[in-house]
């Protein structure tokens, strides 16, 4: 019998090999090597693109690229200003987190701005979507919806009624008949979106690719399409929080450092203009234990709460956890303390929450650990209305750290009075509107606590 033609695809990156390995050497993920059939080369005529000769660069023009604003003001920031026309957008994320929400709503205030266009689900029935519709309000406008997983049958329908904009829910359930895998698997997504990218280019038609995270299974992640598409967008969020946050990682037109912030509410998606406000929620005042940092998200500023717990351990090995931020550093941060402080806490169990859900890994946040720390354990709380931020290093000395200034402001906006920062920071900001506490090592933070 004929040995059947299979080669293995890594399912996290897509590393392609003739045998099965227990680690990728593409992204050094262990267990993610599937077996697949090999599928035949189907090449493509230079993405839709005619064949041009070579220009000088100085000879080039440029035009400013046509954007449409999609009326969700912190998807257009993430986006770049919009979406670009003819672009493939990868939008990433956990199942459930409100992808297709988001792109419902996308769609909304652009049928309502009379743009056509194609909603493609492969996962939902009509009806689902309907209902879905409804719970988000209003179409004012109309909106073609097609249940279709057969790429042809989508490709056919795209030239009929070539539409501005389609979104295709999700990427791993699509198929292309003459490859002979299954949907979701690496080959599958790949062709697919390789398919997309070509009917996209060539028509000048902007689409969207929901395209799921997944953990376990033999169904291919986004990260196997991610160098293919222009633009990588993840949505982010804790399930048990509300609030989720888009994030670009990669974009051709634009900046990856933005963030836009939503709360996912009954009706939907709604957007966080002031994220600050809404992470300091219900922020209890005069405690003990909780200091406010000024972290950056990208390029916004949001301030967080940082809250610590430190008692008496009953066990030979204190207990220590980290909600929410770098369970190592506060390790670290706690042996500083121990070290350069002379404050006991090895014999202490230590529990750290970045309030509101969110996860921040930024050093910047080193100073609010450790002040939240000290005034646990000394039970004297730091001023309410002052804030903090600085890296700490491991001499207990506090180093600056980037775009000072922004955090500064960010914290006058919201009613803060007093900012304790890196003394190298301080000098650097000119004008401040609240006052400044510049230090050099966390020596010089115990006075602050009362
Ligand atoms: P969904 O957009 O289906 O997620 P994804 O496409 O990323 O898998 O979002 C599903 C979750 O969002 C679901 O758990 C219910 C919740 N949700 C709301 O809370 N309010 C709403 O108005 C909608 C439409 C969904
Ligand atoms: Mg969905």
């Amino acid at each position: 019998m004929a040995k059947s033609k299979t080669v293995f695809y890594c399912k996290e990156c897509g590393y392609e090999s003739s045998k099965w390995m227990g680690q990728c050497p593409g992204c050094k993920q262990w267990d993610t090597f599937i077996e697949e059939p090999i599928v035949k080369k189907i090449t493509y005529s230079n993405a839709g693109m005619k064949y041009t000769e070579p220009q000088l660069l100085s000879k080039v023009t440029t035009t400013q690229e046509e954007r449409i604003n999609t009326g969700i003001g912190e998807f257009d920031r993430v986006l770049g200003g919009g979406i670009v026309i003819g672009s493939l957008v990868l939008v990433g994320g956990d199942p459930g987190i409100g992808k297709s929400t988001l792109l419902l709503q996308m769609c909304r205030e652009l049928s309502a701005k009379g743009h056509k266009l194609l909603y493609i689900s492969g996962e939902e029935s009509l009806k689902q979507i309907k209902m879905r519709a409804e719970r988000l309000g209003k179409f004012e406008g109309e909106l073609l919806l097609l249940s279709e997983t057969n790429l042809d049958r989508i490709e056919d329908t795209i030239q009929k009624l070539s539409p501005e904009i389609v979104i295709i829910d999700s990427i791993q359930t699509m198929f292309k008949e003459d490859i002979g895998a299954a949907p979701g698997s690496v080959s599958q997504v790949r062709e697919t979106t390789g398919t997309l990218m070509r009917i996209g280019k060539g028509l000048g038609i902007s689409i969207f690719i929901v395209g799921h995270v997944t953990k376990e299974g033999v169904v291919a992640g986004p990260r196997v399409l991610e160098h293919m598409v222009d633009t990588v967008l993840y949505f982010e969020g804790d399930n048990s929080a509300s609030y989720r946050i888009l994030r670009a990682v990669k974009n051709r037109f634009g900046s990856t450092n933005e963030i836009g912030v939503f709360e996912m509410r009954n009706e939907g998606l709604a957007e966080v203009s002031n994220p600050s406000e809404y992470m300091l929620q219900g922020k209890p005042e005069g405690e003990p234990g909780s200091v406010v940092a000024a972290s950056l998200e990208g390029t916004r500023t949001i301030l967080v709460e940082v809250q610590a717990l430190i008692c008496q351990t009953n066990f030979n090995m204190p207990k220590r956890t980290a909600a929410g931020t770098d369970y190592n550093r506060v390790n670290l941060l706690m042996a500083v303390i121990e070290k350069r402080l002379g404050v006991h806490m090895s014999g202490m169990d230590a529990y750290i929450n970045v309030a509101g859900g969110m996860r921040i890994y930024e050093p910047a946040l080193d100073l609010a650990i450790v002040l939240a720390i000290l005034s646990s354990y000394k039970n004297k709380e730091l001023d309410s209305k002052t804030l903090c931020f600085g890296e700490v290093g491991l001499t207990g000395e506090v180093r600056a750290v980037n775009m000072p200034e922004q955090r500064v402001i960010e914290a006058a906006k919201l009613g803060y009075e007093t900012c304790i920062l890196p003394q190298v920071n301080k000098e650097t900001i000119k004008n401040p509107k609240i006052k400044l506490i510049g230090i050099r090592n966390i020596r010089e933070i115990l006075s602050l606590l009362k």
